[in-house]
């Protein structure tokens, strides 16, 4: 282990991805902070002891990495290190047992799962990979947090190197209950890698409780010492586990602000301009099947069924940004929303109007915003979710308060956000055309009511607020 910096509290985060985005202008590399809310939440903590971020850069033979991280440094106040994995360790380690076993298992879809042997071996040799970074690079001053699924195992691989500080970890999904968890071949293995963590945060209770629910099932020696309001503590041996329930969130402030923006307001006016005058009702997600999209056309097909006074009066915007698209499962749901998209507005397309104008690709920053000022409806249906970042930067933007959220009960979000969105059951067709119907016809002042009372929860609660939370709860002692 490095011996440097002694006597200063420095923070190690560890997550399957560098949170930047690297890109070639000419001739001239590019390299920048991602626009997640986890690099916004925590670049002010990470400048401030000149902490350290190690994850996958991604592939790119060309890409000179240790120029740009250098130059990243010196320019953000903190540093990069880079974890290379092969193109055969990211088809077994990252599609394969993150995205094809935990991921699906993790979200409740057992029906999406496969078990592979070999992808399994892949994952622990690709997190002994991100642990040897981290020993390499870590002092033992130095808090370590590491994140989410692809990395359950790190912390194992941690302390067996002798890495011996308190390590803490937060799961962005949720985690199944026992009857899910149990159908995994390697449930011990994995709850043995949870264990070796001191400090785990989950999004909601729910999580935190299905976690303590495994963990006494499964390992008889761990004992439940005391059940508190944030965390419950466990005995494992000679060591305390805690594991707490912090729901993450967004830069409230800084969405509500750029919302305003006349870029935004601009582009806003645009894209309803295009619409003559028709509500629009929006879907943003990454093409994941945990998202609920097709079991969302099926709701609106239903409200346009149902009731047809909506019909050439609002359109479903569905924006779906591409992700993982080599495993198998997701290139079989982008064929379901093609044809499921098609289907519909074959069936109901006049001229002048179109049902769901469905898109398949990122949006830049100002047309996110775009989106999310400008739609009267945000329809946001996950069949499962940890969180769901998208329904709380929905209602940050909504700076006129005319919006109404429908929201999957499903969701992380719907914890906290459940009494003043309208809450549905992807699987319920009926109800969610009728939830839809509802926000249609939702009277100003209700619609106004229930955003300010939104805006003022997330604006309390905000992602910094979770850092603070989190690291506050988890290392008593804190960061500098
Ligand atoms: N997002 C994005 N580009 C887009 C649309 C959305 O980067 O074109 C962002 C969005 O702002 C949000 C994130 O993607 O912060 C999605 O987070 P969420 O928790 O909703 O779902 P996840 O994709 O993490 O499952
Ligand atoms: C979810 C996961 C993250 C992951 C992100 C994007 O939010 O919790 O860990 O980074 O999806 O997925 P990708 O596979 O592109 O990293």
């Amino acid at each position: 282990m490095d011996e440097r910096g002694k006597g200063k509290k420095r923070l190690i985060v560890v997550s399957n991805r560098l949170p930047v985005v690297i890109s070639k202008d000419g001739e001239e590399w590019t390299i920048e902070p991602g626009s997640g809310g986890l690099v916004t939440a925590l670049a002010p903590v990470m400048k401030r002891n000149r902490g350290l971020w190690i994850g996958w850069p991604g592939s790119g033979g060309e890409v000179p990495f240790d120029a740009l991280f250098e130059r990243f440094g010196r320019e953000r106040g903190y540093g990069l290190r880079g974890v290379s994995i092969t193109d055969d360790e990211v088809e077994k380690y990252y599609q394969g047992f993150s995205n094809e076993t935990l991921w699906p298992l993790f979200h409740d879809l057992l029906g999406h799962c496969s078990f592979n042997r070999e992808n399994w071996l892949t994952y622990r040799q690709v997190n002994r990979h991100f642990a040897e970074a981290v020993a390499a690079a870590a002092t033992s001053e130095d808090l370590i947090w590491i994140h989410d699924y692809q990395l359950i195992l790190t912390g194992e691989h941690l302390k067996e190197m002798g890495v011996h500080q308190p390590l803490a970890f937060f799961l962005h999904i949720p985690f199944p209950s026992l009857d899910l968890f149990r159908r995994l071949p390697w449930k011990q293995e994995i709850i043995r890698g949870m264990m070796s963590y001191d400090h785990i945060g989950f999004q909601t209770l729910r999580d935190r409780r299905n976690f303590v629910g495994c963990v006494t099932a499964l390992l008889p020696e761990v004992e439940v010492i005391s059940r508190q309001r944030q965390f419950t503590i466990l005995r494992y041996g000679e060591r305390t586990v805690r594991a707490g329930h912090f729901a993450i969130s967004i830069d409230y402030a800084e969405f509500n602000e750029a919302a305003r923006s006349r870029e935004v307001a601009e582009a806003a006016w645009y894209l309803h301009e295009n619409l003559e005058g028709k509500k629009l009702v929006l879907g943003i997600d990454r093409l994941d099947y945990t998202k609920g999209i097709p079991e969302r056309f099926l709701g609106f097909e239903r409200a346009l069924e149902k009731y047809p006074d909506l019909r050439r009066r609002i359109s479903l915007l569905q924006v779906v940004v591409p992700s993982r698209t080599l495993v198998p499962e997701y290139q079989i749901l982008k064929e379901t929303l093609d044809q499921t998209a098609g289907r519909i507005n074959a069936r109901f397309s006049e001229p002048g109007w179109v049902p769901i104008l469905y898109v398949f690709r990122s949006l830049d920053r100002t047309q996110l915003l775009a989106h999310y000022r400008t739609s009267e409806i945000a329809l946001i249906t996950p069949l499962r979710d940890g969180m769901n970042l998208v329904a709380k930067e929905y209602c940050a933007s909504a700076v006129d308060l005319n919006n109404v959220l429908i929201l999957s009960e499903f969701a992380g979000a719907a914890d906290r956000m459940g009494s003043d969105a309208l809450l549905v059951n992807p699987y319920d067709v009926e109800g969610m055309a009728d939830a839809v119907w509802r926000a249609f016809n939702m009277p100003a002042q209700e619609r106004r009511g229930r955003m300010e009372r939104l805006q003022a929860d997330l604006r309390r609660n905000d992602v910094h607020h979770w850092v603070q939370r989190f690291l506050g709860t988890m290392f008593e002692e804190g960061l500098r």
